[in-house]
């Protein structure tokens, strides 16, 4: 849910006479000495749960608009992926949205306008009025795009729904690493669950004479995230039974190439289409650089505790969850949402929802595909059974 959590200031008449009365103070005094770190959107209203409890997220994935904009089909596939999103806004009513990379196909872009597919995206979202935030990927790198360069545009046409924010480090070309708290109420103190966008980077470095960029996320991202959970146990106390998280990153982390080889489609319900080799997961598409995405994998499950998943895109053919058994951790992949990028037929499109039932960072949420005509599948509960 998305409230606004500013002291309330209402008007009211009193004896005839017109008084300004301030509310009490709704926010727990200790936010407001908070380092500013941990209160990353002093100007924006909180993310919060429902007044029932529930919070509800809804993920598109590899939307790549913007191809061949001299075809009529490449125009008509980005006017079908906002239909799509318009949608399943307006069915599904989710309180935040994640937008998992490759919002772009920055192959197919003009360096004089490039950005201008942002504008089309976020308008769906800002229409609906309801916030969101980006990872960016391999696609959204390219000689006339790149994540910095979506992001600032991100800002600049949704500055009060965007929570996209980005680290000074993480590599050349992949900025886009933050996280977005959530609170059970808006005047908590301590968020109930912190939702982590990690930048997978990848695609080409931008203008002449593009070289490729590493597809991995940055081991100072590995640094970061220790850093930040230190910061966030010391301040706010350890998670312990107050405070969970979920991980987006474009690109899989190499270890789901090993979880692929060992699925269970009973278990694991969901397309399976693809073939992960090569490419699909971070740190592959170049041999020598196996083994680059260790230090971020690492940091991630060591540091952030109470991880429902670590979500991704990337491979279209792709909708299943499944729990990483050295990590110990659950992996989904996404739904691919847009009508451009690679596809087969039957392979539809939609998005991934997940519902967290309650601020309780015990209670696994539900987790699901949804298809841009209503029907859902693969439903799964992200909890200690969930293998
Ligand atoms: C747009 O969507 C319609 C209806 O689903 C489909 O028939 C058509 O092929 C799509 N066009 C493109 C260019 O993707
Ligand atoms: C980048 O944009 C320029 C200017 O519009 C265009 O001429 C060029 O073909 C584009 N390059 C790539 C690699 O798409
Ligand atoms: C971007 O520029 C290209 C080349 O000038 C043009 O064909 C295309 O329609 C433009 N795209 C948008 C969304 O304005
Ligand atoms: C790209 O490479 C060409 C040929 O080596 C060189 O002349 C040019 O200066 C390079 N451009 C940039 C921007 O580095
Ligand atoms: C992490 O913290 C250490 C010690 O305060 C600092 O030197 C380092 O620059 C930080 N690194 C990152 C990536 O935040
Ligand atoms: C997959 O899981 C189902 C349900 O637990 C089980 O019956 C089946 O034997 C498993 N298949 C394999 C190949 O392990
Ligand atoms: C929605 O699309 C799926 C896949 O194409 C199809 O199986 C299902 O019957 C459709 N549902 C409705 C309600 O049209």
């Amino acid at each position: 849910m998305y409230t606004a959590f500013s002291t309330v200031i209402s008007l009211v008449y009193y004896c005839g006479v017109l008084t300004v009365v301030r509310a009490a103070p709704a926010v727990d005094p200790r936010v407001l000495a908070l380092p500013s770190s941990l209160n990353p959107y002093p100007a924006q209203p909180r993310i919060t749960f429902r007044p029932d409890g529930t919070f509800k997220l809804t993920v598109f994935s590899d939307l790549h608009y913007g191809e061949n904009a001299w075809d009529v089909w490449g125009p008509q596939q980005d006017v079908n992926s906002s239909k799509l999103m318009k949608r399943v806004l307006a069915d599904e009513k989710p309180d935040f949205v994640v937008l998992n990379g490759d919002l772009i196909t920055g192959e197919n872009t003009f360096k004089e306008n490039s950005t201008v597919y942002i504008d089309e995206i976020v308008s769906n979202l800002n229409d609906a009025q309801i916030p969101f935030s980006s990872t960016y990927g391999n696609h959204d790198n390219n000689p006339n795009i790149t994540h910095m360069a979506e992001f600032l545009r991100e800002k600049l046409v949704s500055p009060h729904l965007s929570y996209t924010r980005i680290l000074p480090s993480g590599g050349i070309y992949g900025p886009g690493n933050y996280w977005v708290p959530v609170y059970a109420r808006a005047s908590d103190f301590v968020p109930a669950l912190i939702l982590w966008a990690f930048d997978s980077r990848a695609g080409n470095t931008a203008g002449q004479n593009s070289t490729q960029v590493p597809d991995w996320v940055d081991d100072s991202v590995a640094t970061w995230i220790e850093n930040e959970t230190k910061l966030m146990d010391s301040v706010w106390g350890p998670p312990g039974d107050q405070r969970a998280a979920v991980a987006f990153v474009h690109i899989p982390p190499f270890a789901i190439q090993q979880v692929w080889e060992n699925l269970n489609n009973t278990l694991n319900p969901g397309l399976d289409a693809d073939s992960l080799g090569q490419g699909s997961t971070q740190a592959t598409t170049k041999s020598s650089s196996q083994g680059n995405d260790e230090p971020f994998w690492n940091s991630l499950n060591t540091n952030v505790k109470n991880l429902h998943a670590v979500i991704s895109g990337h491979d279209h053919g792709m909708e299943w969850c499944a729990r990483e058994p050295t990590k110990n951790v659950i992996f989904c992949f996404d739904k691919h949402s847009g009508y451009g990028g690679y596809s087969s037929p039957g392979w539809d499109h939609g998005v991934r929802n997940i519902l967290f039932t309650s601020p309780d960072p015990r209670d696994g949420p539900l987790s699901w595909i949804r298809l841009e005509n209503g029907t859902t599948r693969a439903h799964v509960q992200l909890d200690d059974q969930y293998q």
